[in-house]
C-alpha cells in the first residue's frame, strides 16, 4: 500500500501530547494521573474515563501519551466488549506486573459506551474486575458515559471531559494538513468543511481528503458539491453506476461508502459486475487485483478488529476498481445480481426440497429420512434423468410436487413433467367418469375399459401406449 493512500486521519494523528489541539483541561487531569501511576504508587482511582463528542482527540491523546512515555499500548475496542473472555484475557495482562526489562503498559478500553447497547452485564463486571486487579493504568473512552448501566464504571474512574473543538481549532488543523500535503486549499473551502464538521475533526479531515484526492485542490465549489450530495444512500445498482462512472477517486469512494449494504455485499456486487462493465481484459485484471486486496483487508479486520483498515477496503473497492479502467470504452452496462447470493438462496431451496422429499418417501418406504437421502434419492435421481417416463410414473405414485421432480430430474425435469401431465390427464378422466380411486391403483385393463366406455378407443396416442407398455401400480412399487 503506497504511503499516499494512507487515510489522513491516521497519517496526521498527533504523535505527541502537545500536538493534540485544545483539550487543555483534559490534559491537566490526565497527565498528572498518568505520572502518578508511573511513579510506582497507583493513584486512588486506577482508571480514567475520557468522555466527550466523537473526533475530538480522546483516543489520540492516549496514543500520543503512550508514545511519549514509552508505554506499550494494550488496546481493546468496543466490538470486543461483547465477549467476556476477551476482557478477561486483557485483565490477565493488566494484572501482571511488567518484568524488570519489559516495557510498562497502558490499557485502553476504547468506546466502552458500546457495552451498554449490548446489555452485557458479564462484560461490565469483567471490566470492573480488571480495574480492581490492574497493575497498569486503565483508560476508558466514551461518547456518552451517562447511561445508567455505566454508573459502576463512572464510580470506579476519574472522569475527564473533552470539549467539542471550536471551528477555529478545526480550521487550524485543516490548514496544517493542506500545507503538509502541498495541496492548494481555499480558505473559504476549509471554513465550509470546518463549520459542517461541528467540531468533529475526524469527519472534517475525511472530507478534506475526499476532495483533495479527487481534484488535487480544495475549492469551495467542490466542497459544496461534496456536502450537498453526501447524506443519502445508494441502492446496489446506483452504487455500481456511480462507482463505474466516477472520474475521480473521491466519487468512487463516495459510491461505495454511501450505501446501506454491508461490506461483504458491496464486494459481491462489484465482484459480479466488473466483467460486465469492463471489456478490456487488463482493466478487468486490474480491477480484480484491487478488489481481492479489499477482500484481504476485510478479512483482516474481521480477525483483528482493526477497524482503522476499513478505509483501505473502501479505497480499494471504490477508487481501486473505478480507476482500473484504462482501455475499456465506457458503456451502459446492465448490472446483474451477484450469483453467489443467488446460489445461496437457490441451494437453500434445494435443501428444503430434499428434506421434504426425504420425509415424504421415508414414510412410504418405512425407513429413515437419512436412508432415503443416502440410498434412495441418488438412484431416483438417475432414474428421473435417464428414464423420464419411468420417473413420471414414480412421481405420480408418490404424489411428488413439481419442485421435487425438478430437484430429482435436473435437466430432464421438463420431460418428466410432460410425461407426468399426460399420465395425470389419462388417469383423471376415467377416474372422474367412474368415480373410482386414482388410476394408478388400478390395473391398466380397467383404465383402458374406462377409456373405451367414454368412447376413447384411439389407443395409439403416445401416452396410452406408454401407459400400456409400462405399468401397473404394483410394478412401480417393486422399484424399491
Ligand atoms: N484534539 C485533536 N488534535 C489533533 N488531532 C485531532 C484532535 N481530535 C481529533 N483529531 C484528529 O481526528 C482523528 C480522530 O480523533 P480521535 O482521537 O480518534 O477522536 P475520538 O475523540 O473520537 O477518539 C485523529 O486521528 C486526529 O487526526
Ligand atoms: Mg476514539
Amino acid at each position: 500500500m503506497a504511503g499516499e493512500r494512507l487515510p489522513w486521519i491516521i497519517k496526521y494523528r498527533p504523535k505527541r501530547i502537545e500536538e493534540v489541539v485544545d483539550q487543555e483541561q483534559a490534559k491537566r487531569l490526565f497527565i498528572p494521573w498518568l505520572r502518578q501511576w508511573l511513579s510506582g504508587r497507583p493513584p486512588e482511582k486506577k482508571a480514567v474515563l475520557l468522555y466527550g463528542p466523537a473526533g475530538v482527540g480522546k483516543t489520540s491523546l492516549v496514543e500520543a501519551a503512550a508514545r511519549e512515555f514509552k508505554l506499550e499500548l494494550i488496546e481493546m475496542n468496543a466490538s470486543d466488549f461483547r465477549r467476556k473472555e476477551d476482557i478477561e484475557r486483557i485483565a490477565r495482562v493488566a494484572a501482571t506486573q511488567s518484568s524488570l526489562f519489559g516495557r510498562r503498559k497502558i490499557i485502553l478500553l476504547d468506546e466502552v459506551d458500546g457495552i451498554s447497547g449490548t446489555a452485557d452485564r458479564g462484560g461490565l463486571d469483567a471490566i470492573l474486575e480488571l480495574i480492581s486487579v490492574t497493575k497498569h493504568p486503565v483508560v476508558m473512552t466514551a461518547n456518552d458515559p451517562w447511561d445508567q448501566k455505566l454508573k459502576p464504571l463512572r464510580d470506579a474512574s476519574l472522569m475527564i471531559p473533552f470539549n467539542r473543538l471550536s471551528e477555529r481549532d478545526v480550521l487550524t488543523v485543516l490548514k496544517r494538513i493542506c500545507a503538509a500535503e502541498g495541496v492548494r486549499c481555499e480558505d473559504e473551502a476549509l471554513k465550509l468543511i470546518a463549520s459542517r464538521s461541528e467540531g468533529d475533526l475526524r469527519s472534517a479531515i475525511n472530507d478534506l481528503q475526499a476532495v483533495a484526492e479527487g481534484y488535487g485542490e480544495v475549492t469551495s465549489s467542490l466542497v459544496r458539491a461534496l456536502i450537498v450530495s453526501r447524506d443519502r444512500e445508494y441502492s446496489p445498482w446506483e452504487m455500481l453506476r456511480n462507482l463505474f462512472m466516477s472520474r475521480y477517486a473521491w466519487q468512487a469512494k463516495k459510491a461505495v461508502t454511501h450505501t446501506n449494504l454491508d461490506y461483504d455485499t458491496v464486494l459481491e456486487w462489484i465482484n459480479e459486475n466488473i466483467p460486465v462493465q469492463y471489456t478490456d481484459p487488463e482493466d478487468v485484471w486490474r480491477a480484480y487485483e484491487a478488489l481481492s486486496r479489499a477482500d484481504i483487508y476485510l478479512g483482516r479486520i474481521r480477525r483483528t478488529l482493526a477497524w482503522d483498515l476499513l478505509s483501505y477496503v473502501f479505497d480499494l473497492a471504490g477508487p481501486g476498481v473505478a480507476l482500473a479502467r484504462r482501455k475499456s470504452k465506457f458503456h451502459w452496462a446492465k448490472y446483474q445480481y451477484p450469483q453467489k447470493i443467488l446460489m445461496l438462496a437457490k441451494t437453500r431451496e434445494a435443501r428444503e426440497v430434499r428434506e421434504a422429499l426425504a420425509e415424504a418417501l421415508a414414510k412410504r418406504l418405512h425407513t429413515s429420512k437419512a436412508t432415503v437421502k443416502s440410498d434412495v434419492l441418488p438412484y431416483l435421481s438417475i432414474i428421473f434423468r435417464y428414464r423420464p417416463e419411468l420417473g413420471a410414473r414414480i412421481a405420480l405414485a408418490y404424489n411428488l410436487t413439481e419442485r421435487m421432480v425438478q430437484y430429482l430430474a435436473g435437466p430432464a425435469a421438463a420431460e418428466v413433467l410432460e410425461h407426468l401431465k399426460a399420465l395425470r390427464e389419462g388417469a383423471e378422466r376415467p377416474a372422474r367418469a367412474a368415480a373410482q380411486p386414482p388410476a394408478t391403483q388400478r390395473a391398466p385393463a380397467a383404465r383402458a375399459s374406462a377409456a373405451q366406455r367414454r368412447g376413447r378407443t384411439t389407443s395409439t396416442t403416445a401416452t396410452s401406449r406408454r401407459r400400456r407398455r409400462g405399468g401397473t401400480a404394483s410394478g412401480q412399487r417393486t422399484l424399491f
